[in-house]
Order: structure tokens, then C-alpha cells, then sequence
């Protein structure tokens, strides 16, 4: 079986504060997006990483790859992507070849998710599930809340999901390519994960363990975190 991954590196990264598009920003000095494909190509099932640049950004995007060091037996390809996370990988989707029977989706934001945890998800497709996310128990509880009565009152708590059943989601997500294709030609609500639009298909999405170092740069503080592992990593 072949598999590749989709890499949706097309956002601007709003909250991370003022600068480039959040996948091209450093961790130790190499684009965050360097080390997310580095982080794929480990896996010796990955033959194929398509990344999904920021619309105005493939060539940019494609330098970048050309400048570092990657593995020789994996192939990387650079699409242009959309306005929606959904759309990006979608265009991610349409510039795989034929004979891919396994995809991962995998956030550009999340740079040092470990191998281990990459070889999991493939590993629970191959076993028969047509979606697996990678995911974690959560450490605060979750709180549903509704809208406010004025612009200035403070949010209800509508509800509280009972924590020990709830979890964390990360990425890579991996599909049965067929399975995946077919939830993008037919879900048209906007979800937030790749394994979403497979339940509106209906279908199983199981879990596999994720990994505390799969965790998404999203705030500043994340970056600190992010150097830190790095730096741990080398110690
Ligand atoms: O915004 P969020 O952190 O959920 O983005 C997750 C991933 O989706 C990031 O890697 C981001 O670059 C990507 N994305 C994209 N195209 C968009 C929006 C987000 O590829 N239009």
C-alpha cells in the first residue's frame, strides 16, 4: 500500500501575532513547516508529501523545500491552497497520483508530532479503520457555553460534557483514500478536522494514542514550548 500526506500550510497564522504565514515562522531558526514535513518523511510508509502553501505562496514554499535537507525516498510536491482549511487540503487531495491507498492530513502547525505516533495512525488504517485521529485525554475541564445577554455580560455555562469521555484531537489524521475523497466531494458543512466530515459520511472514526509533543502552534506562548522540545531534543 502507498501512502502520502497532505500538509495544509495555507493559513495566516492570526494568532500567533503580526508576521509571515505561521507555517513559514522559525523554531530554532527552521521554518516551522520544514520541521512538519521532516516529521512525515520519517515515516518509511510515507512516499509522498504534497504541501498546501498560502495561495500567493507556492513558489516561496517550494524554495524553501529545494534549500533543506530532506529525505531521497519520499517525493514533495507544492500546491497552491484555498481560503478554508478544508479547501486547502481538498487542493492537497486533487495533486495526488494514482495507487495512493492511504492519506494523512497533517497540520503545518503541529512541527514536532514523533514518528511513533505518525507510524500509529498509518498502522490503524491498515488494520481496516477508514479514519484515525490521534488523540489525548484532556487536563482542564470543558465547559459548553451559550451567548451572552449583552455585548458586556459575561457567557452561561450551558453545560459541562463529562471530562473523562472527551479528547483532544491532533494531526496527522489517517484515511482510507477512497473514504477521505468521498467526504470532500460530499460534506459541504464547515468542520474543523479532516475526521469530522467522515462521521457526517456516517462512518467509524477511531482513536489512536496521541503524543504531548504533537501539540498545534497557535499562541505565542506555544513557540517557547515548541524551541523547548527542540532544544531538550538535542540536549
Ligand atoms: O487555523 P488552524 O490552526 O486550525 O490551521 C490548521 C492548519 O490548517 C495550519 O497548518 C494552517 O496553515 C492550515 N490552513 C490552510 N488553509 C487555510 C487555513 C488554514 O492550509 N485557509
Amino acid at each position: 500500500s502507498r501512502t502520502a500526506v497532505v500538509i495544509p500550510a495555507a493559513g495566516r497564522g492570526v494568532r500567533l501575532g503580526p508576521g509571515a504565514p505561521k507555517a513559514l515562522r522559525a523554531l530554532n531558526g527552521t521554518p516551522m513547516l520544514i520541521h512538519a514535513v521532516r516529521a512525515m518523511a520519517e515515516s518509511r510508509a510515507v512516499s509522498l508529501v504534497v504541501v498546501v502553501a498560502p495561495p500567493d505562496g507556492a513558489q516561496e514554499v517550494k524554495t524553501l523545500l529545494d534549500d533543506h535537507a530532506l529525505p531521497d525516498r519520499t517525493d514533495f510536491v507544492v500546491v497552491p491552497g484555498g481560503d478554508s482549511r478544508q479547501e486547502s487540503v481538498r487542493a492537497g487531495l486533487d495533486a495526488l497520483p494514482p495507487g495512493i491507498d492511504i492519506v494523512l492530513v497533517h497540520d503545518a502547525a503541529r512541527p514536532l508530532v514523533p514518528v511513533d505516533t505518525v507510524d500509529g495512525v498509518i498502522e490503524a488504517v491498515r488494520d481496516g479503520a477508514p479514519a484515525v485521529v490521534p488523540a489525548l485525554p484532556l487536563a482542564d475541564t470543558v465547559k459548553q457555553v451559550g451567548p451572552a445577554e449583552a455585548p458586556d455580560a459575561p457567557e452561561p455555562v450551558v453545560a459541562t460534557p463529562e471530562r473523562a469521555t472527551l479528547r483532544a484531537v491532533q494531526t496527522p489524521q489517517g484515511f482510507d483514500h477512497a473514504t477521505l475523497r468521498r467526504a470532500h466531494d460530499t460534506v459541504t458543512e464547515a468542520v474543523t478536522d479532516d475526521a469530522g466530515m467522515v462521521e457526517r459520511l456516517g462512518l467509524p472514526v477511531v482513536v489512536v494514542p496521541g503524543h504531548e509533543e504533537a501539540f498545534k502552534v497557535t499562541r505565542p506562548l506555544d513557540l517557547v514550548l515548541a524551541e523547548a522540545v527542540l532544544a531538550r531534543r538535542r540536549a
